[in-house]
This record gives structure tokens, sequence and C-alpha cells, in this order.
């Protein structure tokens, strides 16, 4: 058999994403919301880019995911769209596009393809979620799956907290990731949940797993892209690393920018026109 080579791979796709499990090779994930880091993370050969509800959070200031709208998702999916070539695209459906019924959750999922051009679509949510997610899948809408800590069940679980400690909450995710396996879905996302559960379910399903907040034993690890770069701070999970501190290099050339101008050092006579 010839050998698995990730990074001559043109375009990812449902197909070769679970060749990478089977090669043992990690999948890497980010979010993007935006062109230019769309540009960034294709060019660098991320794997997978989720346009993620959080952008409700982390782009507009929203005190949490649930107000992200369908119209807001689309918007944003088709932006970073026109960023990659490589990377696969997932859009995220938000809440209550998909919950209170199966039909209207295929609609929704359709207008991430036809209208945004995203290769798949991410739900939120276990067996109960089972129906709905058939029926996108049978439109022919490939869908990731995302358990544990589902950030649309704030309410319902009281806070971001660790799920899965519970033998019976561990018990579920572990029924959940198999049935989300069954039901047709390319692979799961694990958010906040013990490592040692992160591995099991890893273990026991064909299809790669992307943790966040899961541990190191998942086929993938997905970060929010301004957590990871420091640019937004206002929550802090302890599965966030920062890989830069971009609020301090913006605000540094911010404060730069404002001292040349009220100096008068800016615009020079090059950054002038004759
Ligand atoms: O909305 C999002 O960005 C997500 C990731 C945290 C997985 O669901």
């Amino acid at each position: 058999m010839a050998e698995f080579e990730p990074d001559k791979i043109e375009k990812i796709n449902v197909r070769n994403i679970k060749k990478f499990k089977k090669a043992g090779i990690k999948i890497s994930v980010l979010t993007a919301y935006d062109y230019p880091t769309a540009l960034i993370v294709d060019k660098v050969g991320i794997e997978m880019v989720l346009v993620g509800d959080t952008l409700n959070t982390v782009f507009c200031g929203c005190e949490n995911n649930l107000s992200a709208t369908m119209d807001q998702m689309i918007y944003h999916t088709a932006i970073v769209k026109r960023g990659l070539k490589r990377a696969m695209l997932i859009g995220d459906m938000p809440f209550m596009s998909f919950q209170a019924d199966a039909n209207e959750a295929a609609r929704n999922a359709g207008r991430f393809l036809k209208e945004a051009g995203a290769d798949c679509v991410k739900v939120e949510g276990g067996i109960e979620m089972i129906p709905a997610i058939r029926k996108i899948i049978d439109a022919g809408i490939p869908v990731m799956g995302h358990i544990g800590l589902t950030p649309q069940s704030v309410h319902r679980f009281g806070g971001y907290v660790v799920r899965g400690r519970k033998p019976e909450v561990r018990q579920y995710l572990l029924e959940s990731a198999k049935s989300l396996e069954d039901a047709g879905c390319f692979s799961i996302v694990l958010e906040s949940i013990p490592s040692i559960l992160g591995k099991e379910i890893t273990q026991n399903v064909q299809i790669p797993t992307i943790g966040i907040g899961a541990g190191s034993d998942c086929d993938g690890q997905v970060l929010v892209i301004y957590d990871m770069l420091g640019f937004y701070k206002n929550f802090l999970p302890k599965y966030v690393r920062h890989y830069e501190n971009l609020a301090n290099v913006i605000e540094k050339a911010v404060r730069s920018f404002k001292s040349d101008v009220r100096n008068g050092e800016f615009p020079s006579e090059t950054e002038s026109y004759s």
C-alpha cells in the first residue's frame, strides 16, 4: 500500500481526513472568521478550518454564542471560503438552527454549502440530535459531531463546566460518540472532558476525534484562533495555549501611531505625495 503523505493532499475532504487517523497523523484545526486569517491558516497547512459560532463572542463581543444567527454564520463562512484552497471548511450550525426540527436542520445545513461554499457542517449534541444529523447527512451534507461541553447548552449545564466526570454523563458521551459514528458523522469534536475519556472515545470510534480540552490522545486538536493568538482575553479556559500575545502587539502599534500623529512624526515625506 502506498505511504500516506498528508502534505501532498491538494484538498482535504471527508475521505482523506479519515486516513490521518489510520496513519496516526494528528489533525490540526483552527477557527477563522475573516479573509486574512483564512489565507494564513491555509498557507500553513491547517487541515480543517471552522467558522465557529464562537465568532459571536470573540469577534462580535456578545456574552455567549447563543444569539449567533444563520445569516451571520453564512456571511463569515463565505468570507473565510475565499481564503482557502486546501483546508476543509466547516460551517458551524448556530443555536436553534437544527434543534427544533430535522427538516429545518437539513435546510439550514444546505445553506452553508449552497450560499457559503462550506464543505461540511458541525452540529452540537449527542444521541438526542441523531434524527437531525441523519436528515442532514441524507441530504448529502457531511457532518462533524460535537459532544462534551457543548457551549449552546451553557444554561442547561449551569456554566462552562467539564463534562463526563460523573459516570452517567461519561456513559452518555461514550454512547453518543458511537451513535454519531453510526449515523455517518465523519469526525467528532470532544470539548472539555477528562483526558482519560478523550482517549477512551478516540479508541472506541473509527472516525477522527478532534479535541479541545480533551487531552492529547485525540486524533487532532482545535483551538479558537483569537484565544491561541492572545487576541481575545476575556475568557481563558485551562486548555488554551497562547502562541502569541497579539493584543499587546496591536496595542503597542496603536500607541506608536497615536504618538507619531500627536508629535507630527507621521506621515513623513516618503509617506506623502509630491
Ligand atoms: O464555535 C467554535 O469555535 C467551536 C470550537 C470551540 C470547537 O465550536
